[in-house]
């Protein structure tokens, strides 16, 4: 890989945290139909946060002289399971999936040693143990409750009040 191929990597990238936004507004709207206010308010600040990602990349790639390239973002998953813990669970694997893009982009960039690339690329590492560690979070509270509703109405009130 060469310089100019990892920036349209880094491109995809930007795409993909476009379509991450995509997918979560598409989990806040499941919830928004099941009547769960906070996990729907949650997945909205989560889609707005990936959305501030995408910023993120799109001025450090004009920054650095490449031209930015939008391209078609994927439709989210239209069918969910009506439950709750199978759609944190699935944002959980998206995360794991970001994850794993940004690791591929910084192996590339230590590679090809293309410096300037580390540090944007390394602030997303670090992102990334936050964004995995909240859905952990969130997933072994869901399975606490075992499907009671009274406990899953304490996490949608904690939920809401996520800035
Ligand atoms: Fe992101």
């Amino acid at each position: 890989m060469n310089k100019e191929e990892l920036l349209q990597k880094i491109n995809d990238q930007l795409i993909f945290e476009l379509a991450s936004g995509y997918e979560y507004k598409q989990m806040a709207s499941e919830f928004n139909a099941m009547n769960w206010s906070g996990f729907e308010h949650f997945m909205e600040v989560q889609a707005a946060e990936e959305y501030t990602h995408a910023e993120y990349f799109r001025k450090w790639l004009e920054e650095i002289g490449y031209k930015v390239e939008y391209k078609t973002i994927e439709a989210p998953k239209a069918e969910y399971e009506k439950d709750i813990l199978s759609i944190i669970k699935a944002a959980l694997d998206h995360e794991k999936e970001v994850t794993r893009r940004i690791t591929e982009l910084y192996d590339a960039a230590i590679e090809i040693k293309f410096y300037q690339a580390y540090s944007l690329l390394q602030k997303f590492i670090d992102e990334q143990v936050e964004e995995e560690d909240t859905f952990e979070t969130l997933v072994a509270k869901i399975e606490r409750t075992e499907n009671s509703n009274a406990g899953l109405s304490i996490i949608d009130g904690e939920l809401a009040r996520r800035q």
